[in-house]
């Protein structure tokens, strides 16, 4: 079999970028080794900048978005016993929209299987291996579920699966660059049959550690918690879950409301940079070239970022034009350090370090009342929350 492009992953990444290229006339092969069932049903975050709602919306997949999505113009930073609001709108005239990252996946698979057949998307394949990376027909290969064996030869293959895919390991070692640290606490996300107890999202500071409070709908809420690094989801029980919350969210005369909790997970906190992010006819996109930690939602809208400038330079590409594909890592980059850079800023700024001494929470809280009263401060961190044009 042949096609133009093979694309590893089925998450946002893989999703968009096999859309844009079928808009531009270009074929893919789509593989993912999870089921259609789990990709949909995966929690991840729920902020998408106002240059990612745009491009969605550019690229015909944003019905739903703009029927369901929830407009926010600020957040709130809550420590020291007070909750400030930033006005982005104010600030900058940018606003984010709440759109949870598993809504951003069904859309597109709905859209991709629906232009282009039930075969758009290989779900559930197993063995998959690239090849010939550094020639101009690299492979792909994979089983489908019946127990077919597939080799499709291709012109490129972008690497779109994530932190553990085969894509990034594909490339020689000594090729590549790795930028990395790992942060000594994990989140703790839940989802709750609740309604939202804010109108806008809440970061707090906190002795305990950090809290955030965010939402997905009118009716459910999504709240996060800093846990320990290695902590054991069966040492939170709901009450435990809640308890902590409701500490450190509390504000006088203001409720959180309590739900029952529909989904809990762990995860850790990484900032990865791997460059450059392209090697051979082996191009990388997302979290299988970079991780930030949580804070400030950057990893989705990172991820559609870099497709959004993939597709156009993989389109010149296979009509002989290599520009924008030999730029392609170096302008992903610019971004992707920007927002490796907000989202430490945002994680350092807002987590208990365990074992810290006096200093870091009192920096911490300089900085964040800085932040609540310097009109140039606070702009600094709403022109990067709200991310910065798409081309
Ligand atoms: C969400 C996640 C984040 O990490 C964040 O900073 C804001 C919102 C979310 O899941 O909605």
């Amino acid at each position: 079999m042949r096609t133009q492009v093979g694309i590893v992953g089925a998450g946002p990444a893989g999703l968009l970028l096999s859309h844009l290229l079928a808009l531009r006339g270009i074929d893919s092969v789509l593989i993912e080794i999870r089921s259609r069932e789990y990709c949909e049903a995966r929690q991840r975050a729920g902020l998408l900048e106002q240059g990612t709602v745009k491009l969605l919306r550019d690229a015909g997949l944003a019905d739903r978005l703009d029927r369901q999505g929830i407009e926010h113009g600020g957040i709130y930073l809550q420590f020291a016993g007070e909750r400030r609001h930033l006005d982005f709108v104010d600030l900058t005239g940018r606003t984010v929209t709440i759109y949870a990252q598993t809504e951003v996946v069904k859309d597109i698979i709905a859209r991709r299987l629906a232009d282009a057949g039930s075969d758009a998307i290989q779900f559930s394949v197993t063995d998959t291996q690239i090849e010939d990376i550094d020639t101009d027909k690299p492979k792909l290969r994979y089983i489908t579920p019946d127990g077919v064996g597939h080799e499709v030869t291709c012109d490129v293959i972008a690497g779109c699966d994530g932190f553990h895919g085969i894509c990034r390991p594909a490339i020689p070692a000594d090729a590549l660059t790795i930028t990395e640290r790992e942060y000594p606490y994990s989140w703790l996300g839940i989802l709750a049959d609740v309604a939202p107890s804010t109108d806008e999202l809440i970061y707090s500071h906190h002795p305990h550690g950090f809290a955030l409070h965010t939402l997905r709908t009118p009716t459910i809420s999504r709240l996060y918690l800093q846990v320990g690094k290695d902590d054991d989801i069966a040492n939170w029980p709901d009450e435990r879950i809640w308890a902590e919350l409701q500490q450190r969210l509390a504000l006088p005369g203001w409720t959180l409301h309590e739900g029952p909790v529909l989904e809990k997970a762990i995860s850790p906190m990484r900032s990865f940079v791997s460059t450059p992010m392209r090697y051979g006819r082996l191009f990388l996109a997302g979290d299988a070239t970079h991780i930030v930690p949580a804070t400030g939602a950057k990893g989705l809208n990172l991820a559609l970022s870099d497709v959004a400038h993939l597709a156009p330079a993989l389109d010149a590409l296979l009509h002989g034009q290599p520009a924008l594909a030999d730029a392609y890592s170096e302008t992903c980059l610019q971004r992707v350090w920007r927002s490796t850079h907000f989202s430490w800023w945002m994680t350092t700024m807002l987590h208990r370090t365990p074992g810290a001494d006096d200093m870091e929470a009192q920096l911490q809280l300089s900085q964040l009342r800085y932040v609540t009263t310097s009109r140039a401060a606070a702009t600094s961190l709403a022109e990067n929350y709200t991310g910065m044009p798409l081309p």
